[in-house]
């Protein structure tokens, strides 16, 4: 949930690690601090979004060629600059920062304390400052031909921990950072001016596409000289370099106010690469689903909502039922799990702790794990049996717009593979292009503008749907809630009557999505609305005198899950911008949700 950014190389490290924490604050945005070393540890940190600190704490005065930096989404304490990153050890000589929890934090803590170890902050990171120390004064990590006492001290400290953790270390008078990564993201990037650490590659982008993705436990020593890889105990390995394929633009804002906004407006194209996929791959894969004994879905949030769509998209088209089961609690439906047992892990970041603990435990039981995801390098593009990428490029607003498109395509493809014809799909999705090119236009935006400022100051939202509308309400109430902090909940049309219609009072807005083939129930459910005072806005491609409002898409059959996500997007994004909220950083939220 965090962001960690390392640098060692020839230039001066602040500006650097201030650009690459402002790539990052996506990832948690409560508070932002650096480390950096050149003849003392120099630490700058506090509580704000980097554009605050950056000022107050002049971030860029820092003085180093070696430096490390976080930007912190609270797990561990509340929201301070004590609490903050980066964590001293007692003589403010060692400074580390963590991505992750620390289980066994309290024991640590504990002994240390005895030990005359002083703290100063209520997180759980903090003991692994403390921790290095101790093996420092304990001769514990005593240099070797292999290492100095500082990176033995770092390694000793390391596999003392349990939990999750990515961590970057540094120490007055060593030009280094020793870097470990156990189940957090961590990425190196190889640049001529020097070794990047990140939690993902978009931050270093425009130094350095060239990227070694760390294995679970591996350690990592870089200094100015270049970088050594190494295994949980310390033997040198080798890992290869990949590059990137992400374009640095993609990961800028261009001409847009905001990410969100840029992404929206991407889908034209991102629905279309969603489609470019190796078809060996996916006709393997629609092979699997033939043969296997059990189907399981598992993601969460938005990810979960595409899953939805794709189960309802599996029965109607390919006849075929699938189980949809949020990853956080997947523990209750493991026990089905057997070897014959496929199960498609669906994550945006392929970092999501709940899904990658359900993939885990499928892979226990010898279940067959397909991963989803748009994040090559990340811990679930590597843990599953076969890959397939959303292809979008980097999300960088909190909310997934795109890549949830990019994810229900994916669905309807697998479907049309099971059927034997993949093509059918690839075409139809082609077919879109238009269609959303003119949802997101100006003149749409305009519409929705207007609408949002109707809505704005309400207190409650309501969508209702039936089918694959049904799923399309989930994930356009989670948007619309998301970012402008209205209540909004979505129900199946045919729920209405089983208790929500209580909700209804006069003026109560409910959205009411439609397609041709299920009008007449859906258009009737409207009417119970309106009966009670309901305001009604339909999203459909005809107007009916039961709507006050219309919001006109196309109707395309089994793809409206994607047609009619994107006015409600833009939506979202209207009424975020109406009540002077930043669409990109929700409160509270942040984008890779790395803890259970
Ligand atoms: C909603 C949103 C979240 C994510 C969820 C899963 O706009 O972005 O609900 O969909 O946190 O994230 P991934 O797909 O990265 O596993």
């Amino acid at each position: 949930m965090c962001g960690i950014f390392g640098y060692v190389g020839s230039e001066n490290a602040s500006p650097i690690l201030a650009r690459g924490l402002k790539n990052l604050e996506y990832r948690g945005y409560d508070s932002v601090g650096i480390a950096t070393v050149s003849t003392r540890l120099e630490i700058r940190k506090g509580v704000g979004k980097i554009d605050d600190a950056k000022e107050r704490l002049r971030l860029e005065e820092a003085r180093g060629n070696v430096g490390i930096g976080h930007t912190r989404w609270a797990t561990h304490g509340t929201v301070t600059a004590e609490n903050s990153h980066p964590h001293t050890d007692c003589r403010d000589e060692i400074a580390i920062i963590h991505n992750g929890i620390i289980e066994n934090y309290y024991e640590i803590k504990k002994r240390l304390l005895e030990r005359g170890h002083r703290f100063s902050s209520e997180t759980d990171s903090e003991v692994i400052a403390h921790l290095i120390e101790d093996n420092l004064s304990n001769r514990g990590g005593a240099a070797s031909s292999n290492g100095s006492s500082f990176e033995h001290a770092c390694v000793r400290a390391f596999q003392e921990l349990r939990g999750s953790f990515a961590v970057l270390a540094v120490r007055q008078g060593e030009d280094k950072i020793v870097a470990v990564r156990k189940d957090s993201p961590l990425v190196v990037g190889l640049a001529e001016n020097g070794t990047f650490f990140a939690s993902d590659v978009a931050p270093f982008l425009e130094w350095t596409k060239d990227v070694v993705y760390l294995e679970n436990h591996d350690l990592v020593v870089a200094d100015r000289a270049g970088v050594r890889f190494f295994d949980q105990d310390f033997a040198e390995v080798k890992r290869p370099v990949s590059t990137v394929e992400w374009d640095l633009e993609e990961a800028r804002k261009g001409n847009f106010d905001h990410f969100m906004l840029k992404e929206i407006t991407e889908q034209a194209e991102t629905i279309q690469r969603a489609c470019v996929q190796d078809m060996a791959v996916v006709e393997r894969i629609a092979s699997m689903i033939r043969s296997g004994f059990g189907v399981f879905f598992i993601a969460c949030g938005s990810s979960y909502h595409a899953c939805l769509t794709g189960s309802y998209l599996f029965s109607k088209v390919a006849n075929l039922h699938v189980n949809v089961v949020l990853a956080s609690e997947f523990e209750n439906y493991e026990h089905f799990l057997t070897d014959r047992t496929l199960v498609f892990a669906v994550s945006q970041s392929g970092e999501t702790a709940d899904v990658l603990e359900a993939v885990r435990a499928a892979k226990r039981r010898g279940s067959r794990v397909v991963s989803i995801t748009n994040v090559m390098g990340s811990s679930l593009s590597r843990e599953g049996d076969e890959l397939l990428l959303m292809n979008s490029g980097p999300e960088i607003c909190v909310l997934s717009t795109k890549t949830y498109t990019s994810q229900v395509v994916m669905m309807a493809l697998l479907v049309c593979s099971l059927k034997g014809d993949p093509e059918e799909c690839v075409q139809r999705v082609k077919g879109l292009y238009m269609d959303i090119y003119n949802l997101t236009s100006r003149s749409m935006r305009e519409r929705l503008k207007d609408l949002a400022r109707d809505l704005a100051g309400k207190d409650h939202i309501y969508m209702i749907g039936r089918g694959l509308q049904y799923t399309t309400a989930l994930e356009a109430a989670l948007k619309v809630k998301e970012v402008s902090y209205i209540h909004t909940e979505a129900f199946a049309g045919g729920e209405l009557k089983h208790g929500p219609l209580a909700l209804i009072e006069e003026g109560t807005p409910v959205f009411v999505f439609v397609s041709r083939d299920n009008e007449d129930r859906i258009v009737s459910n409207a009417q119970e609305v309106k009966a009670r005072g309901g305001f009604v806005i339909g999203v459909s491609d005809w107007n009916s005198p039961v709507f006050d409002r219309w919001i006109k898409v196309p109707d395309c059959g089994d793809l409206n899950p994607v047609i009619q996500a994107i006015p409600m997007q833009v939506l979202a994004y209207e009424l975020a911008i109406q009540k002077n909220l930043d669409p990109d950083k929700p409160r509270n939220l942040a984008k890779s949700v790395t803890v259970l």
